[in-house]
């Protein structure tokens, strides 16, 4: 008899969500679930969800509607609600949706099989605790051995900066950080199983201070530097950084790390200092591009990216235009814009709302012009020679798909390439998202490597 559980798991939000969801699944593999694609398969259904703005919530209540036919067939379904909705809402999901089973916010884990068990026996469970212990040294499970090339490692968790329009405090608690030797071991464990990149996590990953071999507390670039050390381990990332924790010894890592990509995701959120100081930043316009320029003195080909709201409460058309005036300064490599939604319990959801139509209107001008810089970047590699992990197969036949050190897709269509090689490549053609290129053998383009 096959004694087996289902499992599926979906998964919203930022790339933390992702990690966690890996985490949880090898938690709940250790206690006898497989994963599955088809939730009409499932015994379990679980939501990792996000609830940075209103929409991404909401999304989590149309989802579970889905379910009601598939559990009024199925009474022995278990469906469970995790991450920052599970957290921000607690059992009023249940209350909401009486469907669910299990409610679990980001810090509880660990007992995430536990819970399970018990809603397997009839009860509904919600834990949105924040335990003192560490979650990480709890939550059990092999990391899995199947795996990409490429990998997220949470090494910092929660924000203490309260940005007046923001959820994560909230949802993800205070900001802390995994002990330097924990995260060491689990690179080297994730290098083991075959990855060559590892993207570092965090809601404020260059505020990381975890404790270090010495008892000291070791800052994110004395982190990278210890990653360095792992044999197999070809490239390290980092994401999301807050501009105020840009410290020295990380801008100087990314002119001398060789594992460092030329990355770097830096939100500024607007370019207006009136809206900057409402919002809680604490940075301006003028630092954040002075920021920016000693980042492309240490390493002049970086690649920068960000995150914008716009239509914040009292924005201007002038608050607007400044925004703008600064990304013509900076000239994005790629960003991530958004309308400012409204967060119950945050100080910017009391304040004077700008009307829908003025937030479209914004967005899609803002969008626009990032859009034109973005793929000016893109297309200026051309002819270029870059380093590519492939990372899946493509489209069409003897296709690899993968990115290069700046994040570029980039597609090549060669028989003698593997998922998980990292090959130079050359770049031919720029795409709408993506590039194109051919394999270089030997380093022979203008005879120079
Ligand atoms: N810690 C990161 C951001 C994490 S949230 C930082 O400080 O930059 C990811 C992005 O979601 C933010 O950068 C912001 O642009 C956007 N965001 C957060 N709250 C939002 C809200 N209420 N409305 C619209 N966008 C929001
Ligand atoms: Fe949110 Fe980032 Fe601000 Fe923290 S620093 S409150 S995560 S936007
Ligand atoms: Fe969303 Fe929570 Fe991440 S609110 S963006 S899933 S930290």
């Amino acid at each position: 008899m096959n004694n087996t559980k289902k499992l599926f798991i979906k998964t919203y939000g930022c790339q933390m969500n992702v990690y966690d969801s890996e985490r949880m699944s090898e938690a709940l593999g250790a206690d006898g679930y497989e994963k599955t694609d088809s939730p009409d398969e499932a015994d379990m259904i679980l939501l990792n969800t996000c609830h940075i703005r209103e929409k991404a919530a909401e999304k989590i209540y149309s989802e579970l509607g889905r379910y009601k036919e598939l559990k009024a067939s199925k009474p022995e379904l278990k469906i469970g609600v995790a991450g920052c909705v599970a957290q921000a809402e607690g059992e009023e999901i249940i209350k909401r949706q009486p469907l669910v089973d299990l409610v679990v916010g980001p810090q509880s884990y660990q007992n995430i099989a536990g819970l399970a068990a018990k809603a397997v026996d009839g009860t509904k469970q919600i834990d949105i605790n924040f335990p003192k212990e560490d979650k990480f040294t709890l939550l059990k499970g092999a990391r899995s051995a199947q795996r990409g090339p490429s990998a997220f490692l949470t090494v910092q968790e929660g924000c203490d900066k309260f940005c007046a329009f923001c959820v994560v405090p909230y949802t993800r608690g205070a900001e802390s950080s995994r002990p330097v030797l924990q995260v060491v071991d689990e690179a080297k464990h994730l290098v083991d199983s075959g990855v060559r990149e590892i993207t570092l996590l965090g809601q404020n990953v260059n505020a990381y201070h975890g404790a270090g071999s010495d008892g000291k507390e070791w800052s994110l670039a004395k982190l990278i530097w210890e990653l360095d050390k792992v044999d197999g381990l070809a490239r390290i990332r980092f994401t999301t950084s807050h501009p105020n924790d840009m410290t020295d010894d990380l801008i100087e890592a990314h002119g001398t790390c060789k594992k460092l990509m030329p990355y770097l995701h830096l939100p500024v959120q607007s370019g207006s200092n009136r809206i900057l100081k409402r919002m809680n930043r604490s940075h301006d316009a003028e630092s954040y591009i002075s920021l920016i320029s000693k980042i492309r003195e240490a390493r002049p080909d970086i690649l920068i990216s960000g995150d914008f709201i716009v239509g914040f409460p009292e924005e201007t058309d002038k608050d607007f235009y400044e925004t703008i005036s600064l990304i013509k300064n900076i000239e994005y490599g790629q960003a991530f814009s958004f309308k400012y939604s409204t967060r119950p319990g945050t100080p910017a959801a009391e304040r004077d709302q700008v009307c829908e139509e003025v937030k479209t209107a914004r967005l899609y001008e803002l969008q626009d012009l990032i859009k034109k810089q973005q793929k000016n970047i893109q297309d200026k590699m051309i002819g270029r020679n870059v380093q590519v992990l492939f990372d899946r197969k493509g489209r069409f036949n003897n296709q690899l798909v993968g990115k290069s050190e700046y994040l570029h897709a980039v597609n090549v269509t060669d028989p003698t390439i593997a998922v998980g090689e990292l090959k130079n490549v050359y770049i031919t053609k720029s795409n709408t998202n993506s590039l194109s290129g051919s394999i270089l053998n030997y380093c022979s383009i203008n005879n120079k490597c």
